[in-house]
């Protein structure tokens, strides 16, 4: 073999690494990548024909033509490489912009509400009167005739009973068992199972039969005070009214007890607060516990002594927010509740 043909296989070698890099840099896929790369450097590619064609070389001529295509090879993986990774890597890229999630979306962040104007009412006189050393008692909202009337020195048949239009529950006996008409039961139960000194208040769901007007609503709420101890007066609940009256409405604010009627107390007195404006508004009951009423609780009523007041939360929401009608509170109008 002539050395011009040795020379003609260089140059084919040559032209083929050009065309490879011109095709591999064409490609628009890894897929045709390989495609390419396996027709240039395969066993039956164009290189492979030079290589097939080296055993009929004079050996120094086969060194320079093997030589030459092993840099071809190495010429066209290089560039195979490089292509391949740059490609590789545009894929992730894409891949990655088509999963992503957008997490930065902007929206409004939600709107909490908030509680009922009648459960603040109900908190704040809670904090009032524990703050003035007074517990918190709760009790049931069915009650028996006994915690409701009874013990509270109502007899059967008495004529105070009709001051309540009373529902009473499909339980027991005819009218043994109702949904109870004021919170005062509560202080019976407290009175039943503890010893004095005993200040205590009683916040709680009251009913009546009555039709639901501007004033009134058959589920409404109250708050009672009990307080039993030595030698309670008529002039610690005077004093303890009016030190309440300054502490939730403010010192602008007084109070005045006025003769009144309730089974349960001797002497009983209404309650009412002096407005700024100098009105009075009419705000609950009150009076000292009557000495039936502590012996019916096993507490002695020649040693202790004691006084109760009580008056409804919802109106006095409604005084202190100036809503004109007590139903706004239950309609749940949300404009109309949002506002307190
Ligand atoms: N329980 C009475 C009512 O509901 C209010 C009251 C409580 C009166 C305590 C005197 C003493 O009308």
């Amino acid at each position: 073999m002539s050395s011009s043909e040795a020379d003609a296989l260089v140059t084919t070698l040559d032209d083929l690494v050009e065309e490879a890099l011109a095709t591999f840099d064409d490609v628009a896929s890894l897929s045709g990548l390989n495609e390419a790369a396996a027709a240039v450097l395969g066993k039956r590619s164009s290189l492979g024909a030079v290589k097939q064609q080296l055993g009929a070389l004079a050996p120094d001529e086969r060194k320079v033509v093997g030589r030459a295509a092993n840099e071809a090879r190495t010429r066209i993986q290089a560039r195979f490489d490089e292509r391949q990774a740059t490609m590789q890597e545009a894929e992730r890229r894409a891949q990655l912009e088509a999963e992503r999630l957008d997490l930065t979306e902007h929206t409004s962040s939600r709107r909490l509400g908030h509680l009922h104007l009648v459960t603040q009412t109900w908190q704040a006189l809670e904090d009032v009167f524990v703050g003035m050393g007074f517990t918190v008692a709760e009790g049931p909202e069915i009650e028996t005739d006994w915690y409701n009337f009874e013990a509270l020195n109502f007899p059967e048949g008495h004529t105070a009973r009709d001051m309540f239009d009373t529902l009473y529950v499909d339980v027991g006996q005819p009218e043994s068992t109702l949904l109870r008409t004021h919170t005062s039961p509560v202080q019976v139960r407290v009175m039943e199972r503890s010893e004095p000194p005993i200040y205590t208040i009683s916040p709680g769901r009251v009913f009546r039969r009555d039709t639901a007007d501007a004033t009134h609503m058959p589920v409404f709420h109250q708050i009672e005070g009990l307080v039993v101890d030595e030698g309670i007066t008529f002039g610690d609940l005077a004093g303890t009214m009016e030190a309440f009256t300054k502490a939730y409405f403010g010192g602008d604010f007084t109070s005045r007890l006025r003769p009144s009627y309730f089974p349960f107390t001797e002497p009983s007195a209404e309650f009412d607060i002096r407005l700024p404006d100098g009105t009075w508004l009419e705000l609950g009951g009150s009076g000292m516990v009557h000495p039936n009423v502590l012996a019916n609780c096993h507490i002695d009523p020649e040693r202790f002594s004691g006084f109760a007041f009580g008056f409804g939360i919802d109106r006095l929401a409604l005084v202190r927010h100036d809503v004109d009608d007590l139903r706004e509170l239950y309609r749940n109008d949300v404009r109309f509740l949002r506002q307190f």
